[in-house]
């Protein structure tokens, strides 16, 4: 069995984050958002992976490499356009074969990993695997509809949904899928669509087998989601202290602090993460944060955030919360006369200030 996973995509919803970096690298609890992909199939006992990236797929390439340092072989396979994700699953087919594979969406995270849908689909013998959970919002998706038990029609983004089940972005295939994502038409919005491509398999007869999440799961497509999925991981990491914590300081609940990290005069409250080489002085930093490596955060306070690499926060008056910053970002305080804010920010930037 082999892998394909996306990260590809426009990335619209996540601007002005997405104008600099592909959105699959955004840190969740200080790791790239498709490492969770990498590391679950890897856990499945799956090698082969492929990875479809936008046309110039090189930041992704420049992260993972031939994907030896994960104990994986990956391949790229860059899409001329973001143009659905029927269409990833029609462009792989040279590198899939004639495998059965697992499809993740690069941008989904789940807890518990992937195996037990992968056995699920070899117990039914089915031609294709879904697996889904129950939302509160399911147009924002594709969407069953289930009768006694069978999955018999699936449509992308309803308006009227069917079911208050999502089908999440983790897909199981054989060979069959090919003569779906071959056949079907673009959308409305000009997307080969895979819930087509699912529609196309259940009007032909074939074998659809699904597994409900019963855990929690996220499609990190939006700023919320990707703090909301940083709060779940960090739920569930082990503390670690390997940086430099002085006797001023407190580090109370489940935190882990990188090699080279310092903390004076601080309270860390965790469940939090804190990245080699960041400084935090004279400030706290409450409960589902992560800092990335080599941040410089004093006088100021930081809750339920991520703080992306090499950001510098100083002498801030009012909690940051609820906030993702960008690489190399520098949050200080105006001393200059006049009483005035200055920005200097890239387009699409959102910031409320009290
Ligand atoms: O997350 C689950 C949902 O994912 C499903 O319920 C929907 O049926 C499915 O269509 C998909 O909906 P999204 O609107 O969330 O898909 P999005 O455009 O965000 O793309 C998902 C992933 O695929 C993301 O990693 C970006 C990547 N992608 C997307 C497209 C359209 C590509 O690599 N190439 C593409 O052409």
């Amino acid at each position: 069995m082999k892998a394909l996973i996306t990260a590809g995509g426009h990335g619209t919803r996540l601007r002005p984050i997405t104008h600099t970096q592909n959105k699959h690298l955004i840190p969740i609890a200080n790791k790239p958002i498709l490492n969770y992909a990498l590391e679950y199939v890897r856990e499945a006992g799956i090698k082969v992976v492929g990875i479809i990236t936008n046309k110039d797929g090189s930041e992704v390439k420049d992260v993972y490499g031939d994907g030896k340092e994960l104990g994986l072989s990956i391949t790229y396979i860059p899409q001329e356009r973001p143009s659905g994700l029927a269409d990833c699953v029609r462009i792989a087919q040279p590198f899939i074969g004639n495998d059965s594979f697992v499809f993740y969406l690069g941008d989904n995270i789940i807890v518990g990993g992937i195996r037990r849908f992968i056995d699920e689909f070899r117990a039914n013998d089915s031609n294709c695997h879904l697996v889904l959970a129950k939302v509160p919002d399911p147009e924002r998706f594709g969407v069953p509809e289930i009768k006694d038990n069978h999955i018999v029609r699936i449509e992308e983004k309803p308006q009227k949904p069917k079911s208050d089940y999502a089908v999440t972005g983790i897909y199981i295939y054989d060979s069959s899928i090919f003569e779906a994502v071959n056949s079907i038409k673009p959308s409305a919005r000009g997307e080969l669509e895979i819930s087509d491509a699912h529609q196309y398999l259940i009007e032909k007869g074939l074998k659809i087998s699904y597994s409900e999440i019963t855990g929690w799961w996220k499609d990190t497509g939006k700023p919320n989601d990707l703090l909301e999925a940083n709060r779940l991981v960090l739920d569930n990491i082990s503390p670690n202290i390997a940086g430099k914590v002085d006797q001023d300081s407190n580090i109370s609940g489940r935190v882990i602090i990188g090699a080279g990290a310092e903390i004076k005069n601080s309270n860390v409250r965790g469940p939090a993460i804190i990245g080699s080489g960041t400084k935090i002085i004279n400030s706290y930093i409450g409960p589902y944060s992560s800092i990335e490596r080599d941040c410089v955060i004093q006088n100021s306070e930081v809750e339920f955030s991520i703080i992306s690499e090499n950001c510098k926060i100083l002498n801030q008056k009012i909690r940051i919360e609820a906030s993702l910053l960008g690489k190399d970002v520098t949050i200080i305080e105006a001393n200059a006369k006049p009483f005035t804010n200055r920005f200097i920010i890239g387009d699409q930037s959102i910031i409320e200030i009290r």
